[in-house]
């Protein structure tokens, strides 16, 4: 369907959890109180919103946390949400810690993507950033999800001071392997606000320094903001996701929903329509559809990282809340 903008929306990122196995420094607090189990929505239910959601004309469904995976159970729902009438792409976001033996069921369900998260190499960064180790691992499942033939993206958030050093070092990751490597700049959300990210067009010069054949792709990749480019003699793209600059809202084809049961109309609204009691008192497939529809229709035409939504309540959400 058509928001008042023109935009055509056909994709929901749904996050299944807000708890993590990790604690990025720039998305979650050590010592975060996670919701209550009964506070989530069930996997029941979610498939209830997506069957409405896809009455709609919204097929694309982005899998999101915390982490995803840390909850029991998220391959199988991926299994039936794959398999609902109106549902072409399930695709999933993930630290890549457990995604390794899960790697054949998702793509024996017809999962059509896999983005994982690694910002650096080095192992002592990567403790520091996420608070465990990891690299290994991670690298790991995005090298046999390629293999497998899985469209596999690795996502890096640049940080000054951080990981600014290893630009080309993942970079390279997608030199032999077909995975696409993708710098986002770092939002100022909860704790994103206290770094300092680097702008995609800085580490574009850097890029076309070293490499001058660097040109844009002209195939379409994924379904979310990312621009991207080729190198030449890499198997995988470079994309840039300008989340600051926010380049994009005029094409923003998504709403989101918290694993709360707020579906919300953009990533800087805090709440959103409350959906869990409504599901949990009996609505209807066709209720549920046209609340979905006003969310559409309540998009903004662009966002902004204030601390307040346009209802005026403030946010101190972090980003594991709000679903990436
Ligand atoms: P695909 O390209 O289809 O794989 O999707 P994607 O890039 O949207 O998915 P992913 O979950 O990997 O998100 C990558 C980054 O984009 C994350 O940092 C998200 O927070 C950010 N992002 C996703 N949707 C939005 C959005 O609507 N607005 C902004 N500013 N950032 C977004
Ligand atoms: N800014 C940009 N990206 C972020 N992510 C988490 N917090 C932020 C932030 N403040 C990224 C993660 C993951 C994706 C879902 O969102 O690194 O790759
Ligand atoms: Fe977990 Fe992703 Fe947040 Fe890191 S950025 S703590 S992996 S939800």
């Amino acid at each position: 369907m058509k928001d008042i903008y023109g935009r055509t929306i056909d994709y929901m990122r749904i996050s299944v959890t807000d708890c993590c196995n990790l604690r990025c420094r720039y998305c979650m607090p050590e010592d975060i109180q996670s919701v209550e189990h009964a506070d989530i929505l069930s996997y029941e239910e979610l498939l209830s919103i997506c069957e409405s959601a896809a009455d709609l004309g919204i097929c694309k469904f982005k899998i999101t946390g915390g982490e995803p995976l840390v909850r029991k159970g998220c391959v199988g729902f991926i299994e039936r949400l794959k398999q609902l009438p109106g549902v072409r792409q399930v695709t999933l976001t993930s630290n890549g810690l457990l995604l390794k033996p899960y790697l054949e069921r998702l793509k024996e369900a017809g999962i059509d993507g896999i983005n994982v998260s690694l910002d650096t190499l080095d192992e002592k960064k990567y403790k520091a950033v996420t608070g465990k180790t990891g690299v290994q691992t991670v690298l790991s499942a995005v090298r046999k999800s390629a293999c497998m033939g899985l469209n596999t993206k690795i996502n890096c958030v640049i940080m000054k001071g951080i990981n600014d050093g290893e630009i080309f070092d993942l970079l390279d990751i997608g030199r032999k392997d077909a995975v696409d490597i993708r710098f986002i700049e770092i939002m100022p959300i909860g704790f994103g606000k206290q770094f300092t990210g680097m702008d995609s067009d800085e580490i574009m010069s850097l890029l076309r320094e070293k490499y001058p054949g660097i040109k844009k792709e002209e195939q379409v990749r994924g379904n979310g903001p990312a621009r991207y480019l080729k190198i030449p003699g890499f198997c995988g793209a470079v994309g840039f996701i300008d989340a600051v600059h926010c380049k994009f809202c005029g094409k923003c084809n998504r709403i989101r929903l918290t694993s709360e049961g707020f579906l919300k109309p953009c990533l800087y609204y805090s709440r959103g329509i409350p959906l869990r009691e409504k599901l949990r008192s009996g609505i209807s497939r066709e209720e549920l559809s046209q609340l979905i529809c006003q969310t559409v229709l309540d998009k903004p035409e662009g966002h902004r990282f204030s601390e307040r939504d346009p209802n005026g309540k403030a946010d101190s959400r972090k980003m594991s809340q709000i679903g990436g």
